[in-house]
Order: structure tokens, then sequence, then C-alpha cells
């Protein structure tokens, strides 16, 4: 592969491309980096970068300074593929290493300042790349970076293929720890079974080792990791053990809005009480409180599940109707923060959702790592009507973002907002 580069100093990818596996790979002619500087072709005192139009301060790269540079690579190499440096571009991954590993000609190009002019980028620009959501000084050592990842993953350039595709992130997997000698240092033991010299079953152990350490490290990787139905079994297994599992719900029925902004009381919908109990169960709540002040609606509530406790006697509780035994009916909200506050000696932190937007609202990711980690009784709160009034929303302690498309329309049902916020926060995506 040949690899081009542009950039104010060359000499930094000089210097890293000068040890170990990749100077070997050059030196046995598997790469061949050439560099090119944007200062080289400036006349004396002329300058490469030019202000911003605009009204942000930072320089700019010059399109017409950079111009004559671009042109000749390209008349020297017609089919390589510039691909520009930029915190802007595609996230550096393997599989970006590898697709770009089997590229003839490359030429990546390092920006300083505020990037290049646009102008450049739209006419050379065939891929912008990113190494990582930070922003660098200059696009040089993201160069290095790419040149390292990209190269290894040529035929030759490591020695023993195998260490490659045994590697942390290939097949969207992290790899499990790794021992050598001694057996016993200080009184810690490599795994036995790492020394037993049974391949089958050391096989197992690394891709056992292998799925704990992603799922306990990058979890997200998994997502796109191919395991089989056991394997998953097992990782939900280890999952549930170390997750909160004092998460409740609450569904409000007073005080809530109006279409008006009123406070108003409506109605128990029979759909709700099942519905909202089977997504409780599915994703692992403790229980699901239906509040409601009216002792009518109350008593309407418990006439509906003693109606599917009865069915869940006579279908052998085998059955969806074991969710029926998450509810408990309070007459406030307060009622049921103050039953949580009794059973955990604090309390619960709690979460508003709403279908509007109101300031301040937190993201699904932000709250998704804090509510399965922690130690403490957490109590996601849903309303119905036209949503939670302003002073429940007020007193959450976080109150989530909509979920919902990109139209207008967002009236989902309560029980489909349920299932849809529950998946977002504690879903399970292996
Ligand atoms: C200071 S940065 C320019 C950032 C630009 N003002 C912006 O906000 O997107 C200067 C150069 O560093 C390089 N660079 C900075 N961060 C990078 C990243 N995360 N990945 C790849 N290159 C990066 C690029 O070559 C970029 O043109």
């Amino acid at each position: 592969m040949k690899i081009n580069t542009v950039s104010t100093f060359p000499r930094i990818i000089k210097e890293a491309t000068k040890y170990g596996i990749v100077s070997n790979a050059v030196k046995n002619k598997l790469i061949n980096i050439n560099h090119f500087s944007l200062i080289n072709d400036l006349s004396q005192g002329d300058r490469i970068d030019d202000e911003q139009y605009g009204i942000e301060p930072g320089m700019v790269l010059s399109y017409e300074k950079s111009y004559k540079l671009f042109k000749r690579i390209k008349t020297l190499n017609p089919n390589t593929k510039f691909i520009f440096t930029s915190p802007k571009g595609t996230k550096l991954t393997n599989d970006l290493a590898i697709s770009l590993s089997s590229e003839k000609n490359i030429t990546i190009v390092c920006g300083r300042y505020e990037g290049y002019d646009q102008r450049i980028i739209d006419e050379y620009c065939d891929l912008e790349v990113s190494i990582g959501d930070y922003v660098l000084t200059g696009g040089e050592l993201a160069a290095c970076v790419l040149i390292d990842s990209v190269a290894r993953m040529i035929k030759g350039v490591v020695g023993n293929e195998n260490s490659v595709t045994s590697d942390s992130l290939m097949e969207s997997m992290l790899k499990g720890p790794v021992y050598t000698r001694p057996k016993i240092y200080r009184g810690k033991k490599v795994p036995n079974i790492l020394l037993s010299g049974n391949h089958a079953n050391i096989k197992k152990h690394l891709r056992k080792t292998s799925l704990v350490t992603t799922l306990k490290k990058r979890e997200d990787l998994l997502e796109n990791t191919k395991i089989s139905l056991e394997e998953s079994n097992q990782l939900k297994s280890i999952k549930k053990e170390i997750i909160n599992k004092n998460i409740y719900i609450a569904l409000v029925h007073y005080p809530i809005e109006n279409i008006k902004g009123e406070t108003i009381k409506t109605s128990l919908t029979n759909l709700d009480i099942q519905d909202i109990a089977r997504s409780a169960n599915t994703y692992g709540i403790n229980k699901y409180f239906i509040t409601h002040p009216v002792k009518e609606q109350r008593m309407l509530a418990e006439k509906v599940i003693q109606y599917w406790s009865n069915e869940k006697v006579r279908k052998n509780d085998n059955t969806k109707h074991s969710s029926i035994d998450k509810i408990i009916l309070k007459n406030s909200l307060n009622s049921a923060i103050r039953e949580i506050r009794a059973k955990h000696g604090v309390r619960p932190i709690t979460i508003a959702t709403d279908a509007r937007m109101v300031h301040n609202m937190t993201s699904y990711s932000t709250l998704r790592d804090r509510i399965l980690n922690i130690d403490k009784p957490v109590l996601i709160i849903f309303g119905t009507g036209w949503g939670l009034t302003k002073s429940t929303l007020e007193s959450a302690d976080y109150i989530l973002k909509p979920v919902g498309g990109y139209y207008e329309y967002n009236h989902l049902s309560v029980r489909s907002a349920v299932a849809i916020i529950l998946d977002r926060l504690l879903g399970c995506k292996f």
C-alpha cells in the first residue's frame, strides 16, 4: 500500500513511523510512506493559513495556497483516496481500518488551526476520519493512528496473523485477560485452564472471558456480536446479578394537566393495568404503582387485578398474567414514594416523563448508566391525560426527554411510552 501524507509538520509522522511493526512494514516494502509538506511550496513570507470569514476567530488553511499541492498529488497518484483527518469525520474503528487496508493508495490529509477551507474538502475529500470525540491541535497524530491501525491489518505486517484476528474489537468483542510466566507470582496464579493443554477447553474459556470482559467494559459492542442463545442467557444472568433491582414505576391519575393546562383527575384505563404490568415485568421493574385519589377508581382497578389474578391461577402461573403481582394501588404519588422510602430507608431518585419539551431534560444515555449501576431505589413517573403537572415535573430529580419520531404528532398512549422508555433505559441490546 502506498500512503501519502499532507501536513504542516511531516516530521511528527516520520518520527512516529520509525519504530516497531510499522517501520518493519516499510523496510519489507509492505507499505510505502511519502510525506508532503503544506509549507514547502510557499514563497518566502507567505502563509498557508488565513483569517476565517464570518464572526468566529481562528485561522483556516487556504484553498488557494494548498490547491497546487493537492493537484500535484492527484496527478502523481490518480487513484489515490484522499482521507481528511477531522473531528467531524466518521469515527475510526477496527472495521474501518480493515476496510482501508485493502486500498492500494491513500492520502492522509492533516489540518491545523480551524482546518481546511471547505472548498478544498469538497473538491478532494473521499472520506473524513475522526480518531475520537476530542479535538487535537493538528492532524499529524491522527495520521499516525490511522497509519498504525491500517498497517497492522495488511497481510504480512504483523508476523502471526492470529494475534490480529484474536485482538480486541475483532468481531465486536474485547479480548479477555492474558497472562505470561511465571505461573505463580506473589501468590497470584494464572487460571489453571490456561495451563491444562486442553485446546478445546482453552478455546471455550477464552471465548467466555472475552464475552464477559465485553459485557463489563463495553456492553454496547455486544449489539453487533454474533452470540449463541446459550451465551446470551449466560451474559444476561451475569448482568442481572449486578444491576439495580430497585427500580419502580408509577402511573399518576392526579394531579394531571388537561389540554387547557388545568389540574384534573383522569379516569383509570383498563388496558394500562395489565399492559404496563407486563412491560414492568419484562424490564425487571420491582413494583408498578397505580396512583388514584378516588376510592371507586381504585376499587375498579382492584376488580380488574382480581380478574387477572384468577386467570393467573387458572392458567397455572406460567403465563403473561404473572405480571399482575407487580401492581400496587396507592391513593397518591407521595404515598408510593413513602412506601419505597420505608422499604429502603432512603427516598427514591425520581424521574419524571413528559411528551412535551421542557427545560433541563435529561438524555436516556445519561440516565441508563446511572440508574442501572446505582445502589439506591429509583422511581420513574408516568402521567396520563395531557401529562404530569408542572409542579410534579419540577419536584422530580430528573425529567426525561420525550420519546417519539421526527413529526409534530406525539400522542403515544402511556402504555406505549412506558414500553419504549423502559427499553431505552433498561433494555438488553444483545
Ligand atoms: C483544531 S482542529 C480543527 C477543529 C475544528 N475547528 C472543528 O471544530 O471541527 C485542527 C486539525 O486537527 C485534526 N484533528 C483534530 N481533532 C481530530 C480528531 N478527533 N480526529 C482526527 N483529526 C483531528 C484535523 O486535521 C483538524 O483539521
